[in-house]
Order: C-alpha cells, then sequence, then structure tokens
C-alpha cells in the first residue's frame, strides 16, 4: 500500500494526538527545499551545478585546501543568495509550530519548555540548511539545531577562532564577484563556467585575526568533517527522552542521504513516528509504509496547510 496523501487526514491524526494534556512529540529534518520557494538552490539535482562543479565536490577541506579562492567564491556566492532570500512561508510555519508546541507544553505541565539555550519542549527541528533562513523567521532558539552549521559563520581552518553571524557581503574585495548578481538564476560572470574565474591570491582572503596565520573558512560542516560533539548529544537526549514516543517525524526538502542527518529518520520511526515527507520529488516518496504520509508538493505551500489547526493561517502567525 502506498502512503497517504491526503492533508485532512493527516489533520486529523495530528488532532489526536493532540488533547488537553497531551502535546505530539514532533521531529523535523529539514534540507535545501525548504528554502528552493525562497529562490536558493538546491545541492542535488535541476539547478545544482555550480560553475559544472557539484556543490559537494567543493563542500570539502581538501577542496578548500586545493583552491580556496573557488570554494571561498562558491560560499560568498551562496552567501549572498541566502542574505538576499526571504523566509517562505514554510520557514514560518515551522517557526509558529516550534512556539505553538512550546506553548501547549507549558499550558500541559509536561515541561520542558527549553531552558537557558537548551533543546526544550516536544518539537525539535534539525536543520541541514546553513543559510540563516530559519532564525530570520524567529524560529524559537531552543526548538532549531544547525547540523551543518551556518554560511554566517566564518571560522579559523587551523585554530578555534569563530565569528558568528558575519554579515558582510561581499566578504572582503577579493570575493565581490560573488555578490554582483541578483538571484540564482541571473546571469553573472561568475555563474558562467566559459569565463574564467578572477584570479584572488590567498593573501586577499579573509585571515584569521587570532593566530595570524591561518585562512578563514565558512562556518559549516564540509563532507569527512564530524558534526558538533554536543549537540549530537543534546539531540540524542531529546530522542531519547524519558523513553517517550516520537508521533510524528516530518521530512522536508531533503533528499535525506547526507549521514548522520539522515539517520534520525529511522531512529523516530523506531520510536512510533509516522514519517511525513514534504518534497516535489516523486522518488522521495520511497521506502515509505502505508500508514505514513507523502505530501508531494512545494514545502512552502503544505508545510502551512498540515500544521494549521495548531498555528491556525500565515497572516496569524507571529511575524
Ligand atoms: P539536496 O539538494 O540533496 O536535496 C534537496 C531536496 O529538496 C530534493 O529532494 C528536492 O526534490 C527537494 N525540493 C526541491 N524543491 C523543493 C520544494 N519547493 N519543497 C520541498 N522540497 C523541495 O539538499 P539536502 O538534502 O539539504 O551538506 O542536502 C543535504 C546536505 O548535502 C546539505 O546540507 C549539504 C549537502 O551537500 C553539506 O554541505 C555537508
Amino acid at each position: 500500500m502506498p502512503p497517504k496523501t491526503s492533508i485532512p487526514e493527516f489533520q486529523h491524526l495530528l488532532s489526536s494526538s493532540s488533547s488537553p494534556h497531551t502535546t505530539p512529540k514532533i521531529l523535523a529534518l529539514c534540507g535545501a527545499g525548504l528554502s528552493a520557494a525562497s529562490g536558493l538552490p538546491t545541492f542535488r539535482g535541476t539547478g545544482g551545478l555550480w560553475r559544472n562543479h557539484e556543490p559537494t565536490s567543493l563542500a570539502t577541506p581538501t577542496a578548500f585546501l586545493k583552491d580556496p579562492a573557488l570554494v571561498w567564491l562558491f560560499y560568498a556566492w551562496r552567501k549572498h543568495m541566502a542574505l538576499n532570500a526571504r523566509p517562505n512561508n514554510g520557514h514560518w510555519a515551522l517557526a509558529e509550530l516550534g512556539r505553538k508546541l512550546m506553548m501547549m507544553t507549558n499550558a500541559d505541565g509536561e515541561g520542558g519548555g527549553g531552558g537557558a539555550g537548551g533543546v526544550g519542549g516536544r518539537f525539535l527541528c534539525l536543520t541541514q540548511n546553513v543559510d540563516g533562513l530559519h532564525q530570520r523567521a524567529s524560529h524559537p532558539e531552543s526548538t532549531l539545531r544547525l547540523l551543518h552549521g551556518s554560511i554566517l559563520d566564518m571560522r579559523c581552518f587551523d585554530c578555534d577562532y569563530i565569528q558568528r553571524n558575519n554579515l558582510s557581503d561581499p566578504i572582503c574585495p577579493a570575493l565581490a564577484p560573488a555578490s554582483s548578481s541578483s538571484s540564482s538564476t541571473s546571469s553573472s560572470p561568475l555563474l558562467d563556467p566559459s569565463i574564467p574565474i578572477p584570479e584572488i591570491d590567498i593573501s586577499e582572503l579573509p585571515h584569521c585575526p587570532e593566530c595570524k596565520t591561518s585562512l578563514l573558512r565558512p562556518g559549516v560542516v564540509w563532507f569527512g568533517e564530524a558534526l558538533d560533539n554536543d549537540m549530537l548529544d543534546e539531540v540524542d537526549d531529546w530522542i531519547e527522552k524519558e523513553d517517550e514516543k516520537i508521533d510524528f517525524m516530518l521530512v522536508i526538502g531533503t533528499a535525506a542521504v547526507v549521514y548522520p542527518a539522515a539517520g534520525y529518520v529511522g531512529e523516530a520511526r523506531e520510536r512510533g513516528a509516522v514519517v511525513v515527507v514534504v518534497n516535489p520529488d516523486e522518488d522521495a516518496g520511497a521506502g515509505l509504509g502505508d500508514g505514513d504520509f507523502f505530501f508531494r508538493a512545494s514545502a512552502d505551500e503544505v508545510l502551512p496547510l498540515l500544521f494549521e489547526p495548531i498555528i491556525g493561517k500565515p497572516e496569524e502567525y507571529v511575524k
């Protein structure tokens, strides 16, 4: 039997797992598709190539060591795009869900509404996105974890220096060519693979102000690198908390092929979760069971509808 596709049926199940004394426990895993409706390119599939490069081939320490200027131009361009994009209704709906479930948790006396800096409440949104759009949609901090870091952070390639929330665009004069296009589809010399990339000397790239020797690099997790251990422990504690059931596992706009992120889907399923995939790609529904849901649509359109019984209509969200 194929997965279910009916929004009313999902809403009914959601309502039946909520009562004045219980709040559903929901885990979400988000990926680049959530930001597609904001005009940001995904990593895989249509429009995924950047100057004939697979983005995933640039997201490695080896690529940075080999050609730091190329990798910096790629990330400076993604940062420029992210700063010029706006959160869409998918981001806003998830942020509102975080707020509403936190209020419901506090009201029904289950506690865990999220203490200072900790993960709290019955909703946890794990995002692989580094674009900052969740935060700009005012997603409550205690219900959001950035699995792959943030494109707005810069850190030293060698020492522990990290600079958070750097909004400079361009990042430095040498990276200005990355800040010249106005959208991911508009033409810019940087995006035209037939035009050689500008020559940039390593001395012109951002350097660490602390050790004063090494290059700064984007504050994102690259392939082959470990995710933040403390964050992973927090997530595990939330998942395993009091051996509770997880009611829903939302898989939103992600190909769910990158680990450890993708592994959370199986963990949630083992804890009883109904898996809910939101993705326009037919293949994203592979492996779903008849108790699961597959919404083959854009996240910005479907998320507000799925959770309307809890979060109300977009015009009612706290913005
Ligand atoms: P991918 O580019 O692999 O997948 C994006 C998914 O979004 C695809 O399954 C698309 O079908 C789907 N999609 C496209 N438009 C959508 C829309 N409007 N609404 C919903 N879904 C849509 O991106 P991620 O899964 O995020 O990691 O990639 C995971 C990680 O791999 C990234 O964080 C990055 C990447 O390489 C690192 O850099 C370490």
